[in-house]
């Protein structure tokens, strides 16, 4: 006889094997990610080094695909849009750009070649990335579409209930006056604590700055991103005077595509240094 009891049974069982079975899937593809990431430095290649991967770690085919698309649909608009918003607040604060380039020709001078090691050492390029990082989140709304599984209490008394979509506006986060002092001005120095600033985390270790997300969902490339954005910044900077367009005034509009992208995008005039 046909026992509905029976199937709720099972299916009660089935609900926590299936979540188990995603979350270690999640976990496998974060692991071999991060592991990508740490091994990037000595090998260059990406690609090779998916195809490297030996023992447990070895992918198939079709996870390298989806990891080199993950990577590329989440890895390029961001930190081609981070950098475009830093270029924009450097050519509208031309004394911030002004210490930027000191700090980087007292490390490297006006033209060595800069590193990751070099970058290290450039704490006010450091305070200018998080500074941008703060003012214009490229992923200003975290988490998209996460949904609760269960009934969940929070701190302050309130329940969100099995079934909501919820989202996290790290965008209302750090445009919160209450939280940043000054919070619509651009200003690096609050990163610095030999100015009187303060060395936030930006990697997750600080809600109040999380453009990458925080918890087992952090962005996987946050490394990457930081080091990359970092590099472009310090080169440009290194080589060349930033200033406007006189036809094209920059303009801080923003717009949410995939990221937050300028709506109008940057148009910059460039002069090279060290040119007679
Ligand atoms: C400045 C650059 C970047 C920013 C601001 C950024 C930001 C973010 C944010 C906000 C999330 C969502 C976190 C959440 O849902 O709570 C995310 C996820 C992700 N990011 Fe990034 N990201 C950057 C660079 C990169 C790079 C360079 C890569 C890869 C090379 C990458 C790969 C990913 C992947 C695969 C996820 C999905 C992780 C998951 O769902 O478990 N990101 N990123």
């Amino acid at each position: 006889m046909f026992d509905p009891s029976g199937v709720e049974k099972r299916c009660d069982n089935l609900v926590p094997r299936v979540r188990k079975l995603v979350s270690e899937i999640i976990d496998e593809h974060r692991k071999s990610l991060e592991g990508c990431e740490r091994q990037l430095g000595d090998t260059g290649d990406f690609v090779d080094v998916l195809l490297s991967l030996k023992g447990e770690e070895k992918l198939s085919e079709d996870d390298m695909v989806a990891v080199l698309w993950e990577m590329i649909f989440r890895g390029t608009d961001t930190t081609a849009l981070l950098t475009e918003w830093a270029m924009a607040e450097l050519i509208l604060h031309p004394k911030i750009q002004s210490k930027l380039r000191a700090e980087i020709d007292s490390v490297v001078g006006s033209t060595g070649s800069i590193n990751d090691a070099d970058v290290a050492q450039m704490p006010y390029l450091q305070a200018l990335v998080k500074e941008t990082l703060r003012v214009h989140p490229p992923g200003p709304l975290l988490s998209w579409a996460r949904l609760s599984t269960d009934d969940i209490q929070l701190s302050n008394g309130m329940v969100v209930p099995a079934g909501t979509t919820a989202m996290v506006n790290m965008w209302a986060i750090t445009h919160d006056d209450s939280i940043w002092s000054n919070s619509e001005k651009f200003n690096p120095a609050r990163f610095m604590v030999s100015e009187g600033g303060v060395d936030v985390d930006v990697r997750g270790g600080d809600l109040k700055l999380a453009p990458f997300g925080a918890g087992r969902r952090v962005c996987p490339g946050k490394n990457l991103g930081l080091v990359t954005v970092s590099l472009w910044i310090a080169r440009l900077v290194q080589r060349f005077e930033w200033g406007p367009v006189d036809s094209s005034p920059i303009d801080l509009s923003e717009v949410l595509k995939l990221s937050l992208e300028m709506k109008k995008p940057l148009a910059a005039a460039a002069t090279a240094r060290n040119c007679v």
